[in-house]
């Protein structure tokens, strides 16, 4: 018998239980194929808790959480809880209070998997980008003034350390040098406006890149590089910004790879707990339905395997997807798949069990 895993998981609320039930049937698939195991340890945060006794993440939760090796989610977000309550509550509570400072998106078009973009495909679309995902404009730092009034002021500050900056990029060094296609590193900024900010981004990054002369460096700006990535995707190999930019780019990238039922991103600690998700929200009008494409929470659980050194199970799921997205999978879209939610995860889970290994 290998390693046990304590994996704590989040189903979370709409479609989040549903899409994690495929995500730990292939795990399951997976680490019965390879001799590993995994205990799992459900918690019920999320909005209908929220709803019911006025707790997003409670101390207690979070303190069990920091004792896995690592922790799956499915999704936050209800239709009856304001917007900002769970995503700050417990998604960027947890990222925060966790130090998970690096938020991991590889985008990845599979062959046989549709993209927006004309004349291109897998070769051009396979690229990562590496997040900040600790400070920036998702500090909380800020305030109201005259809230209220006509003389109201709101301030909402970016904030860059040069510690969060630095850790951050010495990641994407490390990760291009690793496991980039053609080991080249752009930065994704804003230098001609941002001038406190992304100068000291592109200090650090000029700095840092003088310690990987292998690794070929670029910078791009953010508004430009909107334009490229659609226009001439095959340029990127590895990207790395800040918080708000990474958010924004990275459901870009989630839709030139096919939509946001294959994208999957981790939430990283290098030295602590990581958290894996799929990108798509909650969406409650497909709850209960079995009609929700489970690809991007189990390509989460990929990633997951990977981070905690099951390097060999994440590559299996991998080409399990693969294939069935090849061969089987009409669309990614909900309710177009072909075959519904179980399905799909039924089908990823034969294709692991009967890889050969
Ligand atoms: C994401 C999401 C979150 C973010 C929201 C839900 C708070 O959009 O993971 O990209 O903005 O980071
Ligand atoms: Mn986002």
């Amino acid at each position: 018998m290998g390693k046990t895993y304590n994996v704590a998981v989040i189903p979370g609320d709409g479609t989040g239980p549903e899409v994690i039930a495929e995500g730990i049937k292939v795990l399951n698939a997976c680490s019965s194929k390879l001799n590993f195991k995994i205990n799992y340890t459900f918690y019920d945060v999320g909005g209908e808790r929220y709803l019911k006794t006025g707790e997003t993440l409670p101390d207690s939760v979070l303190l069990e959480l920091k004792k896995h090796d690592a922790i799956y989610l499915g999704a936050v977000g209800h239709p009856d809880v304001k917007p900002g309550i769970l995503e700050k509550g417990i998604l960027l509570r947890i990222r925060f209070e966790l130090d998970q400072y690096i938020n991991l998106r590889p985008v990845k078009l599979y062959e046989g998997v549709e993209t927006p973009i004309k004349n291109k495909g897998p070769n051009h679309i396979n690229f990562t980008v590496i997040r900040e995902n600790t400070e920036g404009l998702y500090a909380g730092s800020g305030g109201f003034l005259r809230k209220g009034t006509p003389d109201e002021i709101a301030v909402q500050e970016s904030i860059n350390t040069r510690k969060g900056v630095e850790r951050c990029i010495r990641f994407a060094f490390e990760y291009t040098r690793k496991k980039g296609r053609y080991k080249k590193l752009t930065l994704c900024g804003k230098t001609n406006v941002l001038t406190y900010a992304f100068d000291l981004w592109e200090r650090v990054f000029n700095e840092v890149s003088r310690e990987y002369p292998d690794i070929e460096t670029d910078y791009a700006h953010v508004d430009a590089i909107c334009m490229w990535m659609v226009k001439n995707p095959e340029w990127f190999d590895v990207i790395v910004t800040d918080n708000m930019f990474g958010d924004i780019i990275t459901d870009l990238g989630a839709i030139i790879q096919g939509g946001l039922g294959i994208a999957a991103g981790g939430n990283i600690n290098p030295e602590g707990v990581s958290m894996f998700e799929p990108m798509g929200g909650s969406a409650p009008k497909y709850a209960g339905r079995n009609m929700i494409n489970p690809l991007a929470a189990i390509l989460a659980g990929a990633m997951m395997l990977e981070n905690l050194g099951e390097e060999k199970g994440a590559g299996l799921i991998e080409e399990a997807v693969k294939k069935a997205v090849k061969e089987n999978i009409k669309s990614l879209e909900a309710g177009k798949m072909g075959m519904g939610t179980k399905e799909v995860g039924d089908l990823i889970a034969k294709y692991v069990s009967d890889s050969p290994v």
